[in-house]
């Protein structure tokens, strides 16, 4: 006979765990039982060896893997069979990227949100409205641009993600950038430009300047680079919006690059 755990709790203990729970960032119930998932995360010494096509990563560590992908499809599936990142098991969806892969111009965040997660498309809540608006004045549409995030799942109640969550994905978005090959990375926001350029600077001092982002192409293996530009997150100017002044200089100075071909 299976017992109900929680039986012996008056409802002002359960309450209490509620508002807890509330208070550490949970936002929505993921399941009707609960998962255990803290428990589950710990390696059993009889777990079974992973199977080679689904690497399985201690969380703490760097990421290893080498994605194979010769096509953003390819790409998409391999994320979707990528069990390394612990926010698979939180998110919704994945949140692969979205508009135009021939385009010039390349955009990157830094996660998805909830609109995102629930859609399965980045920037396509608040934030990404306003992305849209700025992105327009420099003649950007989704239809000629592209987008993605640094990590494409969301993190819980959009808490920060952990090094250790950007360390797992990394070589996805590294490959990404590879396949698309663009003309103009913009790095949107503090996370993404450091995670990109491997800076320890932040957004304000790295802000519309023109850096160089360098890869090796997906065939050849050739060195290649193109220009990356850092700009707000758009999240960050809602916030902060004495800040606009500064990102539309930075999105004229897109506009202005673009125009020159
Ligand atoms: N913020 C991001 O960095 N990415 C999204 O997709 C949405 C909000």
């Amino acid at each position: 006979m299976s017992r109900d755990p929680d039986s012996h709790r008056s409802l002002h203990e359960l309450a209490g765990c509620l508002n807890w729970q509330i208070e550490m960032g949970a936002d929505e119930a993921i399941a009707d039982a609960p998962q255990g998932w803290p428990r589950a995360l710990e390696a059993p010494p009889e777990r079974p060896a992973p199977a080679a096509a689904t690497p399985v990563l201690a969380l703490a560590e760097p990421s290893s893997i080498q994605p194979k992908a010769r096509t953003l499809e390819e790409l998409r599936l391999e994320l979707l069979a990528f069990e390394g990142c612990g926010l698979k098991r939180t998110a919704k969806n994945l949140v692969f990227a979205d508009g135009n892969p021939s385009s010039p111009v390349m955009m990157v965040g830094e996660a998805p949100g909830e609109d995102e997660d629930r859609q399965g498309l980045p920037f396509v809540g608040v934030s990404g409205k306003l992305l849209d608006r700025m992105a327009g004045f420099a003649g950007l549409t989704r239809e000629n641009f592209y987008i993605t995030n640094i990590l494409p799942w969301r993190p819980p109640g959009n808490r920060s993600p952990s090094d250790q969550e950007i360390a797992a994905c990394m070589p996805f978005i590294e490959r990404h950038v590879a396949l698309v090959r663009p003309r103009v990375l913009i790095a949107l926001g503090g996370v993404a430009a450091k995670t990109l350029l491997k800076s320890k600077d932040g957004i304000t001092k790295m802000r519309g300047k023109r850096l160089e982002y360098a890869y090796h192409d997906v065939e050849s293996g050739a060195a290649r680079t193109c220009l990356c530009i850092p700009m707000f997150h758009p999240a960050y100017l809602l916030r902060q919006s004495s800040l606009k002044r500064l990102a539309w200089r930075d999105w004229l100075m897109l506009k202005k690059i673009l125009a020159e071909g």
